[in-house]
């Protein structure tokens, strides 16, 4: 899977691509991921990429120009399966949106700035529109991130333990896990409970299970 983001903060983008799952997937050729620097592509001498709104207001508008020559170089290399927008006003992102974009071969993601971005582009070079949750972000890079995060830990041979009792189906289908514990067995006085060191799997399961109902009932009232 290959992943293009455009941005015009690329820097953002760093960090959660050099740690932990990302990176380790990144170097077993599970994925790639390119940030592009949208200034790059920008107007003039001085790379201006945005403008001011049509009609008033205040805030700046990111261009069509330095975002059509970016994505005609990336559609001119290869073709992609999806160009998504991530604004606050797209499509809530979902684990099950998570797992269709695992099957996809080769995603465009524009991160948004200022104000927004001219709607033409939406209009004609966007295929998704994805936002992470309703609030705003400063720009699209952290939501872009959370997105890639959850798709590619969903990445066959990302994650080794697949088999753990914590992705079993009902986890997997309600996405409330239940509470674990780990050494010591008390602390401060605090106890683990003892059904998990009763070394019995099917009441442990039947625990875990009336756990994450327990939380699912108080998140749901
Ligand atoms: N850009 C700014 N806020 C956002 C959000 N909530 N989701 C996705 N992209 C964003």
């Amino acid at each position: 899977m290959r992943i293009d983001i455009v941005s015009l903060v690329p820097e953002i983008l760093h960090s959660p691509f050099s740690n932990s799952i990302i990176k380790r997937a990144i170097n077993k050729g599970l994925i790639d991921i390119y940030v592009h620097d949208l200034r790059k592509y920008g107007l003039g001498k001085r790379k201006k990429v945005d403008d001011y709104p049509y009609g008033g207001g205040s805030g700046m508008v990111i261009r069509i120009e330095p975002v059509y020559q970016c994505f005609s170089k990336l559609l001119s290399e290869r073709n992609y399966d999806e160009k998504i927008f991530m604004t606050p006003d797209g499509k809530l992102f979902s684990q099950k949106y998570a797992r269709t974009l695992t099957g996809k071969k080769n995603i465009i993601i524009l991160c948004g700035r200022y104000k927004g971005i001219d709607q033409r582009i939406r209009d004609y070079l966007i295929s998704r529109e994805i936002s992470i949750g309703n609030y705003i972000l400063s720009g699209g890079e952290l939501a872009a991130a959370v997105v890639i995060e959850s798709v590619v830990r969903l990445l066959p041979g990302v994650i080794q333990n697949k088999d753990s009792i914590l992705t079993d189906s009902f986890q997997k289908e309600s996405l409330i896990a239940p509470p674990i514990y780990t050494r010591p067995v008390v602390y401060k006085g605090w106890s683990v409970p003892e059904i998990l060191l009763s070394g019995h799997h099917k009441k442990i399961k039947d625990w875990f299970y009336q756990k994450s109902m327990q939380i699912k009932r108080k998140l749901d009232s």
